[in-house]
């Protein structure tokens, strides 16, 4: 059911007043507003115009358990007349952040068995560097100050957020990064950074970049390293096998806390609860949104080591951190729900044995275009990278150029994706058809003949200028 909305003054309306995120002010004036998504069922979306549109982007790597779910909207209901808000400062709580923490302590295992709330994935960002900072301090080893991440992270927007992330258009607008001691390291881009080489050998060197900063800064100085599994907002740079065991290896060898931003990756998109089970590895932090509640409702959470905590509770202080909403009864209802149902589901395992065969499958049909120097996929996510001499990974001059044409032209014909750089990126919901996914195959291969003649012509998109650095957050 759909309210009737007048979409023209919507969009006058939205030019006047409304900045959307992550977005050109200039653009969204030169093209009379934005596009205007009025309702979704399963994976489809409408615009206000009508047109259907297959949902190739779960939202924001985040509706996982599709659209128009009422059991979630029965749980928010249900939660918000009993209580709708109470906070959880001063030793206070409500019962929902209780029973969701429980549930996630027995979801990721293991010594991850304390669960801080807040209401994003930036946020989640901001209070690990709090608690690794008091963390250390605590253990009497206040000079470890230093985070290490990768190039083109995503860890969120806020300003450490984004300071502690790889993207430097995110930190150019404000000139110098105000917070020191935020380190980045190669990322494991196997076909950006490594072709030709194995994978063996590249996910050697690309993890011991680690090992060769954590040097360069001292040992002593070093906080953590972050990264998430599989880089999303980057590009789904999956990396090879290999990789994390190495990085996790050089972290205790330093003793330095291993920190795994599963905001994309956890909930199922890998095929496993969280992308660290994948890869086989041991975080001492885990940082989740997204997923978690499956976007219906605004909450992250924050899964933190027994030792961590074991060591904040020889302090007699409060941990001076917290958000209003932190374990807001309504969205831990929702998440608490979502998972309910993903497990009921049984969609991680949908998404294991089903899905990502039939994801990989539909990726190589495309890769066989003369435009795609690499497919590459895990579980329910994956990206198309466009090259100018197949068999190459030599780009178009202008870069960014293909990505868009690809992007705009897969929009047009009714499939959302994402342009990060010269690839398009993709992430359904897990309750994607095999004929939608199929659909969305064809669809691409549509929008790639369209988009040789484009760029044949050497007509790149006309906002390319505005949109180079869409990060496909
Ligand atoms: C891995 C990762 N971490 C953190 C964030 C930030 O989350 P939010 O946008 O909820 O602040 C994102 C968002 O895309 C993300 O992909």
């Amino acid at each position: 059911m759909t309210r009737n909305y007048d979409i023209a003054t919507l969009r006058k309306l939205d030019v006047a007043h409304h900045l959307p995120a992550q977005s050109s002010y200039k653009l969204q004036q030169e093209m009379g507003g934005s596009r205007i998504i009025v309702r979704a069922q399963g994976s489809t979306l409408w615009d206000g115009d009508g047109n259907a549109i297959l949902d190739g982007m779960a939202g924001l790597w985040c509706v996982d358990v599709g659209y128009g779910r009422p059991e979630l909207a029965e749980a928010a209901k249900t939660q918000m007349l009993e209580l709708p808000f109470y906070n959880t400062f001063f030793r206070t709580a409500t019962p929902p952040p209780i029973e969701l923490a429980t549930k996630l302590a027995g979801l990721l295992g293991g010594e991850l068995q304390h669960i801080f709330f807040n209401n994003s994935g930036s946020e989640s960002s901001d209070t690990i560097y709090r608690l690794v900072r008091y963390y250390w301090r605590l253990k009497g080893q206040p000079e470890r100050t230093v985070f290490i991440s990768r190039e083109n992270a995503y860890h969120g927007t806020t300003v450490l957020a984004a300071s502690m992330g790889g993207m430097p258009y995110m930190k150019a607008q404000f000139g110098d990064v105000p917070i020191d001691g935020l380190e980045q390291i190669m990322q494991p881009y196997h076909f950006g950074e490594g072709f030709g080489e194995t994978a063996e050998a590249f996910a050697e060197r690309a993890a011991n970049a680690l090992e060769e900063r954590i040097l360069a800064v001292g040992p002593a100085k070093v906080a953590a390293f972050i990264g998430e599994p599989v880089q999303g907002a980057g590009g789904v740079i999956i990396p090879p096998g290999g990789y994390w065991q190495r990085i996790e290896a050089i972290c205790r060898k330093y003793g330095i806390l291993l920190i795994a931003d599963e905001v994309i990756c956890g909930f199922g998109r890998l095929g496993t609860w969280f992308g660290f089970q994948h890869f086989g590895f041991t975080p001492d932090i885990v940082s989740m949104a997204k997923g978690l509640s499956s976007g219906y409702i605004p909450i992250s959470a924050t899964a933190i080591s027994r030792e961590i905590i074991e060591t904040l509770r020889t302090d007699d202080d409060d941990f001076h951190h917290g958000y209003t909403y932190s374990g807001h009864p309504v969205a831990c209802a929702v998440a608490l729900r979502n998972l309910q149902l993903i497990e009921e589901e049984r969609m991680v395992e949908t998404v294991a044995t089903d899905l990502a065969p039939r994801f990989q499958a539909m990726l190589a049909e495309v890769a066989k275009h003369s435009l795609v120097g690499e497919v590459r996929s895990l579980g329910l996510i994956g990206a198309v990278e466009f090259v100018s001499e197949k068999g190459t990974n030599r780009r178009f001059a202008v870069p960014g150029a293909a990505g868009l044409a690809v992007r705009d032209a897969c929009i047009s014909r009714g499939l959302m994706v994402r342009a990060v750089r010269d690839s398009i990126v993709m992430c359904p919901p897990y309750v994607i058809t095999p004929e939608e996914l199929e659909r969305m195959g064809t669809i691409i291969l549509a929008a790639m003949d369209e988009a040789v003649v484009t760029l044949a012509q050497g007509n790149a998109p006309s906002h390319l200028e505005l949109e180079t650095t869409d990060p496909g957050l």
